[in-house]
């Protein structure tokens, strides 16, 4: 490729999950401090990076036609952009890419986005850059502090997972389970805090599983990490996602009980209500130990809303056994799901299992499991109509004098009226819909 000039605008495309988000945000602020600018809306940047999500086929699919469609719009403004793809697709498949796509100048797995700038350097110049190393907490330490001023803000705590769920990919792409040091993460939710966020969710592959040692020097998982976040005065609201059900402790479960701060919102995953189906899939737990779980969960909080991800179409799956999964989602009243096809994944055990499901098949599966996840959804929202609850203002809404916000049930919720973004604002819950709530406001509170 021919030496270009040094990029003066950037543009992060994230995909997939929100550990993505986070490091696409730290992303940018790393350029920010090359003195490259995130390029105004509507205009082409000088340098984007496509920061990818590996988890299914078709998400992965995705950055070619990204590419092609980058080069074509590069084509008609008369640019030629410099393309990063970074994330998981960079760390599964950055041969390939580089083979594939002539046009990336940079491959850059999300262990080691900390060397961008060095890698920029190289793509200037022409040349092109490739780097999928896991030396797992460097990037953390090498990245610039937190700058950001949203009232919601994400913080990765735990990346990685041990657990080789066998139609995954993830622990190929991100790695083996780490927890980043417990001092570090204070730090970062203070400068986050001090910066303008009300809210973090903490974040990691398995969540739970996040372990360090406290200021005192004593071992603590998550609920202790949560319990001295909470400490901290300005911050309001606490949550973490993902979680695996065989790292939830008696601690954790209490914390949902004592911890006003920590949000009455649990994202865990049972992927199938079948227990052949999850031996098959290596959840190392039966649908009655996940159960059980909830069943805690619920004791130490009763509003807690309950939220899990699906797969429809596990090789072998028969109708019965999906209909377990049908079962189960019926059984827990979820207020939220994600829900998927399998996809065979490169390099996974799944992938060459006998009994792969025909696409109708899985799609008709889907499409059943969605309208009772539709159904549940909605009316956990319903009998949410009547609650009165504090919103946290995260951007404007549809129309002027609109504003929408979470609830502490992780519900969107409109109201109207004056407001900013970061308000925390009471409102009673007026209206249900399938996807939202309109609130009416009783009590403004800036913080
Ligand atoms: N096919 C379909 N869904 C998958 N997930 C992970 N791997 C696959 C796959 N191969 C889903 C799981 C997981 C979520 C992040 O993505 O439900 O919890
Ligand atoms: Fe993938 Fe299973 Fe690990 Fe979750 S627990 S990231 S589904 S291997």
């Amino acid at each position: 490729m021919k030496p270009s000039a040094p990029p003066k605008t950037f543009r992060v495309k994230s995909f997939g999950c929100q550990m993505n988000v986070y490091d696409g945000e730290r992303m940018a602020e790393l350029l920010g401090e090359q003195g490259i600018t995130p390029a105004p809306e509507g205009e082409e940047a000088d340098l984007v990076i496509l920061n990818t999500c590996h988890i299914r086929e078709k998400a992965a699919e995705k950055v070619y036609s990204d590419i092609g469609r980058l080069v074509k719009a590069g084509e008609e403004a008369g640019k030629k952009p410099l393309i990063a793809v970074a994330g998981c697709v960079a760390q599964a498949e950055g041969e390939e890419i580089m083979a594939r796509a002539p046009a990336v100048s940079i491959v850059v797995g999300p262990q080691a986005y900390h060397r961008l700038p060095a890698m920029l350097e190289t793509a200037t110049q022409g040349g092109r850059a490739t780097d999928s190393d896991m030396p797992a907490i460097a990037k953390f330490d090498a990245l610039p502090q937190r700058r950001k001023r949203a009232p919601a803000a994400f913080l990765t705590v735990q990346e990685g997972c041990d657990k080789f769920c066998t139609y995954c990919v993830v622990p190929y792409t991100r790695g083996a389970e780490i927890s980043r040091p417990f001092k570090h993460l204070i730090a970062e939710a203070e400068k986050l805090v001090e910066a303008g966020a009300r809210e973090i969710t903490l974040l990691g592959q398995n969540v739970n599983a996040w372990t360090g040692e406290d200021d005192k020097g004593r071992a603590v998982g998550l609920d202790g990490l949560i319990r001295a976040l909470a400490k901290l005065p300005d911050l309001q609201r606490i949550r973490y996602t993902t979680s695996h059900p065989n790292d939830f402790t008696p601690g954790l479960i209490a914390a949902h009980g004592e911890v006003d701060k920590l949000m009455p919102y649990l994202h865990l995953p049972v992927q199938s209500g079948n227990n052949r189906i999850l031996k098959a899939m290596n959840r190392q737990h039966t649908a009655e130990d996940y159960l059980r779980i909830l069943e805690q969960v619920r004791a130490a909080r009763p509003d807690i809303a309950l939220s899990g991800d699906f797969i429809v179409g596990f090789p072998g799956e028969t109708e019965a056994e999906f209909a377990d999964t049908l079962s189960i989602v019926d059984e827990v009243r979820y207020a939220a799901c994600f829900s998927f096809k399998y996809s065979p994944r490169p390099g996974t055990p799944a992938a060459t299992m006998d009994g792969q499901i025909a696409a109708e098949v899985m799609d008709a599966r889907l499409q059943r499991l969605q309208q009772r996840i539709a159904h549940h959804q909605f009316a956990f929202n319903q009998a949410s109509v009547g609650k009165t609850c504090t919103i946290l203002v995260e951007r404007t809404g549809r129309h002027p004098g609109q504003w929408l916000g979470k609830s502490p049930w992780l519900q969107s919720v409109w109201f109207e009226g004056e407001g900013a973004i970061g308000d925390l604002v009471e409102v009673e819950l007026a209206e249900a819909g399938p996807n939202s709530l309109k609130g009416l406001v009783r009590h403004r509170a800036t913080v």
